[in-house]
């Protein structure tokens, strides 16, 4: 039969295939989530999330070294107070946990970024992400909370901050609160586009943030919603935030490439606790290959638009990058 055009052709070998490939990945773009935990002596594995631990201070060493020795240079923290409170003051106390696995982690490993989650759900007992006022969330004055907190870990040795609330205006007040008290250079990872997902059920069972009551509806983006996302978006970078980040990533995969397309910030998309969970769940049962799945829950991400990948599997993908596997 005459073609002149046959696809087929550059699919031939696997020399050729890497040769034309339109996504590559590196580890420097990997963020690992990291869970820390008041206590002495603990490596508790999360039921929800095979594989992932809490840490006290004092064992979060032993798993910072293994992410460096894999080449992953950049954590992500998330606290978990032994005490929680109606105003989460934990998540600005001096010596909370974030505050302390700061101290020592910039103390022992001086050249991995650091960056803090800031939020008040794992700090408050109520569960939800910000002061209540009846049953709802009051935004402005959750404001200050999240400043001070902010502020509290780049004095702690944070790198980067993230708030992950979804309160409108913290990007700005959290800008405004560092660069009053000097951190003009700390940039800001907004998850901007984060939507009110069940993929965040093993996470709220890690970090015992479940809300008490209702949900976070109020706060988080519906999701059947895409030009609000980019809205999310958009004001966040007008409010100085310096990389976005759209949240859940595999079932968000349009919108990453939407806010890719609109801004001109770098992009990050966030794996969550129910993506890892569900990959690991049928790779325990021989349902999916858990490398294959892994590799290509990645490559979609990057190839969607993200620069940035923050994962449970980046030790794992680090590896299938170092052995040519993926990438
Ligand atoms: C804090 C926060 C959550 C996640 C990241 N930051 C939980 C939530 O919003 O309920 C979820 C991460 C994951 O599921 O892996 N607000």
């Amino acid at each position: 039969m005459e073609m002149l055009k046959r696809p087929r052709r550059l699919r031939g070998s696997e020399v050729l295939r890497k040769m034309v490939r339109e996504t590559r990945m590196d580890k420097s773009s990997l963020i690992y989530p990291l869970f820390v935990k008041d206590g002495n002596n603990l490596e508790e594995e999360i039921p929800s999330m095979v594989g992932q631990f809490r840490y006290s201070v004092d064992r979060m060493p032993y798993e910072l070294e293994r992410l460096q020795k894999a080449g992953v240079n950049s954590v992500m923290f998330f606290g978990i107070p032994d005490v929680k409170d109606e105003v989460g003051s934990q998540a600005y106390a001096e010596d909370g946990i974030v505050q302390r696995a700061l101290q020592e982690a910039r103390k022992q490993f001086p050249d991995m970024y650091l960056i803090t989650d800031v939020c008040m759900c794992e700090y408050t007992s109520h569960g939800h992400c910000g002061i209540l006022c009846g049953h709802d969330v009051e935004n402005d004055k959750t404001l200050e909370m999240l400043s001070k907190t902010a502020l509290s870990h780049v004095q702690a040795g944070a790198d980067m901050v993230a708030p992950s609330d979804m309160m409108d205006g913290r990007v700005e007040a959290i800008r405004r609160t560092l660069d009053q008290a000097g951190h003009k250079e700390t940039p800001i990872m907004s998850y901007a586009v984060k939507y009110a997902s069940a993929f965040y059920g093993p996470f709220r069972d890690a970090a015992g943030s479940a809300p008490s009551f209702g949900d976070r509806k109020s706060y988080q983006m519906d999701p059947h919603n895409s030009r609000e996302g980019i809205k999310e978006a958009l004001l966040d970078v007008d409010e100085g935030a310096d990389i976005i980040m759209v949240k859940p990533a595999l079932a968000y995969l349009d919108m990453i490439t939407k806010v890719s397309d609109v801004t001109n910030v770098p992009i990050a998309a966030y794996s969550v606790s129910g993506e890892y969970a569900m990959v690991k769940a049928a790779a325990a049962n021989g349902w999916m290959d858990e490398e294959r799945t892994i590799c290509e829950m990645a490559t979609s991400t990057y190839r969607a638009g993200a620069s940035i990948y923050l994962t449970y599997f980046a030790k794992e993908l680090a590896r299938f990058m170092d052995e040519g596997r993926i990438g």
